[in-house]
């Protein structure tokens, strides 16, 4: 193996910073305001200290796990990222075929560069991890709906309501940079549908209640999980609506509100007010596979990564995805080894100190 090759999720980011733009650079890595939350999301995973076990059987060992009827072959999922094309010209195509490669979730955004027909035929693959769509809220149910049926018809497996930004984060790193989408790259699933309000007063009108989760309940079959829950008590109202299946715990990367508490210290806590009754994922600086460990000890069933993805995408294409999901998942066989734990079962809080 090559020295210079990326040996771990950070040596992505420094090479990514080298090739992308200033603006895609600032548009990938950056955060709203101060970046308070981008921070604390990974200075708290790592504040956590392991309290590993030793001698204990090891052999038969494995990453894969259950959750919600699923098997998985290890617990990482890839965040939704909208417009990967800006980081490489095959966009979220290169990142699917990659997840296939190794058997990890991909959850796509409404905001892909690529649509969701071929990303999905890019998955189908023996061993694929499932394709899952996140949801923008849209102005209108029956867009909304149109964006439903549109990932039901590509074959995807679950849809991801994204709760935590009903408006747009203070992206003052974006806005220093005079970051805007570059010509030929957009959000295509939007296209053809009416464009957001373009005032504060109509935008929030619009935005997603209780209500319209019912609401979206009753126009699918798919299963329906809720991205960006941080508070106990909206977890609770999630599995008592009985409209959810799942939720993602997570700040959007402290792409929208900073300064909010970060996703290591909010999932205990809900994890602890839902008591096992609804599957949990966290996102939200996961980087090493003590990150994933930690995560699981803490509640969760499974991690994803965001701008890991675009900036190994940005480094290597297809290619560069696969490796950094590889070296994740490596990682997180390592800690669980050196945990005493011969799958992720055996991971519980008592490994944390
Ligand atoms: C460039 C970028 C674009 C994103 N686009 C979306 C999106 O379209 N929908 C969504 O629900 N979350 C979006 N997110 C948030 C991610 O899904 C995820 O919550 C976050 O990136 C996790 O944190 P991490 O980047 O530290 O791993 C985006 C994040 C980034 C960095």
């Amino acid at each position: 193996m090559s020295p210079d090759l990326p040996l771990n999720l950070a040596d992505f980011e420094a090479a990514a910073r080298e090739r992308l733009s200033p603006q895609a650079w600032a548009y990938f890595s950056g955060a709203a305001a101060d970046e308070h939350t981008l921070a604390a999301n990974r200075s708290d995973w790592a504040a956590h200290r392991l309290l590993p076990r030793v001698l204990r059987p090891l052999s038969g060992s494995s990453t894969a796990i259950n959750m919600g009827g699923l098997t998985l072959a290890h617990p990482i999922f890839l965040a939704p990222v909208a417009c990967q094309r800006m980081a490489h010209p095959e966009g979220e195509r290169a990142t699917a075929m990659a997840a296939a490669a190794q058997g990890a979730g991909m959850i796509l955004s409404s905001q892909s560069s690529v649509a969701v027909e071929a990303v999905a035929a890019a998955m189908a693959e023996p061993g694929a991890g499932p394709l899952w769509f996140q949801l923008y809220w849209q102005a209108q149910r029956e867009a909304t709906l149109a964006l439903v049926r549109r990932a039901e018809a590509a074959g995807c497996q679950t849809l991801v309501l994204t709760v935590d930004a009903p408006v747009h984060g203070v992206r003052d790193r974006e806005r220093r940079a005079g970051f805007e989408i570059p010509p030929g790259i957009s959000a295509v699933h939007l296209a053809g549908l009416p464009p957001p309000p373009d005032s504060l007063t109509a935008l929030l009108a619009a935005a997603p209640s209780w209500d319209d989760v019912a609401w979206l309940r009753q126009q699918t079959r798919l299963p329906l999980w809720l991205k960006g829950v941080l508070h106990a008590d909206d977890a609770r109202q999630a599995a008592d609506s009985g409209c959810v299946d799942g939720l993602i715990i997570s700040n959007h990367g402290g792409r929208t509100l900073d300064s909010t508490v970060s996703t290591a210290w909010a999932l205990p806590r809900v994890a602890e007010a839902l008591n096992g009754r609804l599957p949990l994922i966290v996102d939200g600086g996961i980087r090493r596979g003590t990150d994933v460990l930690k995560a699981l000890a803490l509640g969760a069933h499974a991690v994803a990564v965001g701008r890991p993805q675009v900036f190994a995408l940005a480094d290597d294409g297809a290619m560069g995805v696969a490796r950094m999901l590889r070296l994740l998942r490596d990682e997180f066989a390592i800690a669980l080894a050196l945990c005493g734990c011969r799958s992720p079962d055996d991971v519980s809080r008592a490994l944390l100190a």
